[in-house]
């Protein structure tokens, strides 16, 4: 048995002590996961998903696998830390009734209808993002489509959703990057530092928005802030007593933290990744600029092919047994998305681009109650943003090096210089 086996592979898993090799291309480790150890118990006694199936059948079920997180979070940052307070208040990491109450209310702030009515702002955006680079670019510089492109387009459309003013969103990314950040396995004393430093210092933002929108209500059909803020009356009780749902103080500002955060570095490495994706495959690059209408479908597959999102996660709450492997009530689980999503059982030649794809049921956005709020949205901004971005600068290449970001849970990149070509 050699080293790199995939044998060995699989043997030496250890989500939170894992190497450069393997941030760059998780895959083969995934592969040899899915192939020797579908359910793979960890040093800590919680088990690592792999499969497809497995992981379909743990987001369909989630009286038995709840994503409730007082247990994995209270050692991970202490009980009575910002990011403790934050995380489990949030909707994704909640069960019924509050996950509900609280999904209600955005979910109808993010109809489809909604998100429609967002594209035409959207494509100005993006066209003036384009503009910028394009001027850069006829000045001879190279441009990092992270920085200029990729990550200015979610914090403008998810500032737009809350109505947080324009000059008030410099500091979101960092914020939403901290506090997500500190959700990785493997969490150094810095990173857990400036994520309790940003729960404290967004909390102390939206404080104060939230009292400024109190006073001046937007149009609660689309404003998501004042929908939240004022609550939604369900049907049950405006018939008994015209009482409503409202969220608590502190449930409302965690949940408008989540939906500022969740909406961000997803959407970005979205971007990203399928500008990435289209450098490593020419060919398919040129089949959609040869076949625009195929624009969706691609989407689709870098969702599939490249997840921003890698990681997910449940904990038993009772007995229970997944891919034959019996599990203790409370056993923590991780659902690995980035495997399922190149699983040979469900995607036929599972690494490679193919942006005709289809079907392609990928599970980049989760499954059953819990399944993103967002991704109409995401793929609305994915579809403008590579379509106009193509339509510019057809022949981009990269100049420097693509900096990949070394997350396990969220698959991005830091940097992506290139020249922009015409
Ligand atoms: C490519 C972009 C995105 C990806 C890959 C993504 C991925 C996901 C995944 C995998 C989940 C399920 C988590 C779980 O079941 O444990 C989720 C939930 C969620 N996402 Fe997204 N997301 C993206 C964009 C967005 C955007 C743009 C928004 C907001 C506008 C958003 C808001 C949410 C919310 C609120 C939840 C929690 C839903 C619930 O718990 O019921 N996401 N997302």
């Amino acid at each position: 048995m050699t080293p790199t086996s995939p044998t060995a592979l699989a043997e030496r898993f250890d989500l939170r002590h894992l190497s450069d090799a393997f941030y760059d291309d998780p895959f083969p480790t995934y592969h040899a996961l899915r192939e020797h150890a579908p359910v793979r118990r960890m040093p800590d006694g919680s088990v690592f998903l792999t499969r497809y199936a497995d992981i379909v059948a743990v987001y369909k079920d989630p009286k038995t696998f709840s994503s409730d997180k007082h247990e994995e979070f209270g050692p991970k940052y202490g009980l009575d830390s910002a990011l403790f307070e934050h995380h489990t208040t949030s909707l994704v990491f909640n069960d019924p009734p509050l996950h509900t109450r609280v999904r209600r209310l955005l979910a109808g702030a993010l109809t489809p209808r909604h998100i429609g009515a967002m594209e035409d702002g959207l494509v100005r955006l993006v066209d003036g993002l384009l503009d910028a680079m394009q001027a850069r670019a006829q000045r001879g510089e190279a441009v990092d489509l992270i920085e200029a492109f990729a990550a200015a387009i979610p914090v403008e459309i998810i500032g737009n959703l809350l109505g947080v003013p324009h000059a008030e969103r410099g500091p979101l990314r960092d914020w939403s990057l901290a506090i997500l950040g500190a959700l990785e396995p493997a969490l150094s004393d810095a990173m857990h530092t400036r994520g309790n430093a940003a729960v404290r210092d967004m909390l102390i933002y939206l404080e104060g928005l939230v009292e400024r929108r109190a006073h001046a209500p937007g149009d609660p059909e689309t404003d998501v802030l004042t929908r939240l803020i004022q609550g939604e009356v369900s049907t049950t009780e405006r018939a008994a007593d015209g009482a409503t749902e409202r969220l608590l103080a502190k449930e409302l500002l965690h949940n408008c933290i989540f939906l500022l955060n969740a909406g961000h570095e997803t959407t970005t490495n979205l971007i990203g990744n399928g500008l990435k994706c289209l450098l490593d495959a020419p060919e398919q690059k040129q089949r959609l600029l040869g076949e625009p209408e195929l624009i969706r479908s691609a989407v689709e597959e870098f969702l599939r092919i490249e997840s921003s999102n890698q990681l997910g996660n449940r904990i038993t709450t009772v007995a229970t047994a997944i891919g034959g492997v019996a599990l203790a009530p409370g056993t923590q689980m991780t659902l690995c998305i980035g495997a399922a999503n190149r699983d040979p059982a469900q995607f036929a030649h599972p690494d490679t681009l193919d942006i005709a794809r289809m079907p392609n049921r990928h599970v980049a956005f989760g499954s059953g109650i819990h399944q993103c709020v967002g991704m109409g949205l995401a793929r609305l901004e994915g579809r403008v943003a590579f379509q106009r971005f193509l339509a510019r600068f057809p022949n981009y290449r990269l100049v420097g090096a693509a900096v990949r970001s070394k997350r396990v849970r969220f698959r991005g990149h830091l940097a992506l210089p290139c020249a922009l070509l015409g």
